[in-house]
């Protein structure tokens, strides 16, 4: 079972985007998927059309299994959902013992998945940590606009900072580059600082695309919305690259991003 965690402390880059696609993705090419929702905003939910009475706060705060918890989404893929209450569950859990892995030990029950994708809020809070911390790979989404590298440097710290403290092996097995626009001239020049930094982790990008905005609004995947577009040509590559990934040897976290200023095109 692979546990990923995909996760950056910048907000709208296309995390949710991202875990709903790939897992759909994933789910289609047969493997067995459970997304959790780890953000309060509850994006996840909107995204799939689904909802349910119990859901990660119930998971975290309370004691139930987190198979009570779970919805079906079609037959290879599950959910977990949460909603604007998981604000509350950060702040009781700051008050637990061994606070950085509640989420570790409540989702130790969970079995029977090829894969389980956690998408998680814009921060590197508490909520976040607990979940880096039941994760084996991260995934990191990044936008390839001007402040897309900017807050990586801190990520990666970050990372290796809670996998030292806590004897764990969290690693970061694709850097996504996002919203990537192959007409403008900054998104090309973040794509190679990308490429600089990551190599070998570096996945292709994903295109800009209007169909991959509306498709949340109809509660479906990009695959289902649109098929043979560009959101879904891209979606399926990273799929592709996830389950290749599989049979590789496990990718060693890269070296910080250096933090080299960006060159801004003229005009
Ligand atoms: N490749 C893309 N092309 C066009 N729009 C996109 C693309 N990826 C994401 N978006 C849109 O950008 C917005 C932010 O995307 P998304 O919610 O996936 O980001 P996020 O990182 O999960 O945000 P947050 O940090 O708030 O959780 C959404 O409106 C989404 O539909
Ligand atoms: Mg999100």
């Amino acid at each position: 079972m692979r546990k990923i965690c995909i996760i950056n402390q910048k907000g709208g880059v296309g995390k949710t985007t991202t875990v709903v696609n790939l897992a759909h993705g994933l789910a289609t090419a047969g493997k067995k998927v459970l997304v959790i929702d780890l953000d309060p905003q509850g994006n996840v939910s909107t995204c799939l059309n689904t909802r349910s009475e119990r859901d990660i706060y119930d998971i975290l705060v309370g004691s139930d299994n987190a198979s009570l918890c779970t919805k079906q989404v079609n037959d290879n893929l599950d959910v977990i959902s949460s909603k604007e209450t998981l604000t509350k569950a950060e702040v009781l859990l700051a008050g637990e013992q061994s606070r950085e892995t509640v989420l570790k030990r409540k989702l130790s029950t969970i079995t029977g998945y090829d894969f389980v994708l956690l998408d998680c809020a814009p921060s590197l809070g508490l909520l976040n940590q607990n979940a880096m911390l039941y994760a084996d790979e991260i995934f990191i989404p990044t936008s390839t606009d001007a402040l897309g590298v900017v807050g990586l440097t801190t990520m990666i710290k970050a990372i290796d900072k809670l996998n030292e403290v806590f004897n764990h092996q969290a690693k970061i097995t694709q850097v996504i580059p996002t919203l990537y626009d192959t007409r403008s001239k900054l998104c090309k020049n973040t794509l190679q600082e990308l490429k600089n930094n990551f190599d070998g982790v570096l996945a292709d990008p994903i295109h800009t695309s209007s169909k991959l905005k509306e498709a949340p609004k109809f509660g479906k995947s990009i695959f289902e919305y649109d098929k043979k577009g560009r959101g879904a040509k891209d979606y399926h590559a990273l799929v592709d690259r996830v389950l290749g990934v599989q049979a590789n040897a496990p990718l060693q976290t890269p070296a910080p991003v250096q933090t080299a200023p960006l060159e801004m095109p003229a005009g």
